[in-house]
């Protein structure tokens, strides 16, 4: 077993999962807005330190992504941020990619940016102590979209990133992102999903990539956020289950799923079911930004002292997506 594959399982075995806290700032304040808190630096840090420092933390998550906001910030109690997830038995992971820009040729579509720099960015986090990175690629789906270039160019970035991420001891996330607007079917979203997961593969075999170190971390196959049909849940679990068993190497130790805008129980019944029907020989398991956050958030924006609160609501939501990681989740136990 190399190191790397020994850091992937750490993150994803026994039902744990990621908390995806990367949210760049511009990002993290559109979030606090909505809940009417202000976005300062000490408010940012308040809240992600509320939830590293929870319980839920030791039991449910094997991985946080941090934002480089977060990773250079100390915690009250004056240990730094890395230390302080170290120390509930999860890895420290950080985002790399500096957002997405216009694809030229194809303005209408984005385009990952962050490559230029990167091995040294990438010292500087290791020495920080972090042992993996994530880096998107996002895709709209339309009828004439997502074109082949956004596919080849994204692609070819993701393997970039992998292998110089890998070179410097760390594992990659790996997320291509087929976003739900839209008023496409999950038909739609099998196809154009498969495509974009098999060309990232491509790319990463082509780069020379590890593939039992690195975590992939994709899209549900769902339909469109404006499409009238909506298939069940249990026809979710059987389309992104065909879709990743189709299109992703043998080879890849686990796959977390990023929740994309879902609701948070809909991403843990969906995430419940996939496990239940689960075919193939990859843990499955999330990474979730909101479907994690949305109620701690919700509950501390109203009283930002009541740690304790905004704590059990984020051991709750923590604890129902690490049962639905194992496929062992109930919608009755939401309510214990
Ligand atoms: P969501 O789970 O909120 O989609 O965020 C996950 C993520 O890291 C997106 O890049």
């Amino acid at each position: 077993m190399t190191e790397l594959n020994k850091i992937a399982l750490k993150i994803i075995s026994n039902g744990k999962g990621i908390l995806a806290a990367d949210e760049s700032n511009g990002t993290m304040t559109k979030r606090l807005e909505a809940v009417k808190i202000n976005s300062t630096p000490e408010n940012r840090l308040s809240f992600r330190e509320i939830l590293f420092s929870s319980e839920g933390m030791k039991d449910c998550i094997g991985g946080v992504i941090l934002y480089d906001e977060t990773i250079n910030q100390t915690s009250s109690a004056g240990q730094s941020i890395p230390d302080l997830i170290s120390s509930s038995g999860a890895v420290p992971g950080i985002k790399v990619d500096t957002g997405t820009k216009e694809l030229s040729d194809s303005p209408e579509e984005k385009i990952t940016e962050g490559l230029d720099g990167l091995r040294d960015r990438l010292k500087k986090y290791y020495e920080l102590g972090a042992r993996f990175t994530k880096w998107r690629g996002v895709y709209s789906i339309s009828e004439k979209y997502p074109s082949k270039l956004a596919i080849n160019s994204n692609a070819n970035a993701l393997a970039r990133y992998s292998a110089i991420v890998q070179e410097s001891g760390m594992v990659p996330i790996v997320e291509p992102e087929v976003l739900m607007d839209g008023n496409h079917s999950a038909e739609v979203c099998l196809s154009k999903t498969s495509e974009v997961i098999k060309k990232c593969f491509n790319e990463l075999i082509l780069h020379k990539v590890d593939l039992t170190g690195i975590i992939l971390k994709p899209n549900m196959i769902l339909d469109g956020n404006l499409s009238k049909n909506k298939i069940s849940n249990e026809e979710v679990s059987l389309k992104t289950l065909k879709c990743l068993k189709d299109s992703v190497p043998k080879e890849v130790p686990g796959i977390a799923f990023l929740s994309g805008g879902q609701s948070e129980i809909e991403a843990t019944e969906n995430l419940n079911l996939i496990n239940k029907n689960n075919n193939t020989n990859f843990i499955m398991t999330y990474s979730y930004g909101r479907a994690l956050q949305q109620s701690a958030l919700k509950v501390w924006s109203k009283d930002t002292k009541d740690t304790i609160a905004t704590q059990n609501t984020f051991n709750h939501r923590a604890k129902m997506c690490t049962l639905a990681a194992q496929g062992k989740w109930a919608s009755e136990l939401e309510n214990k």
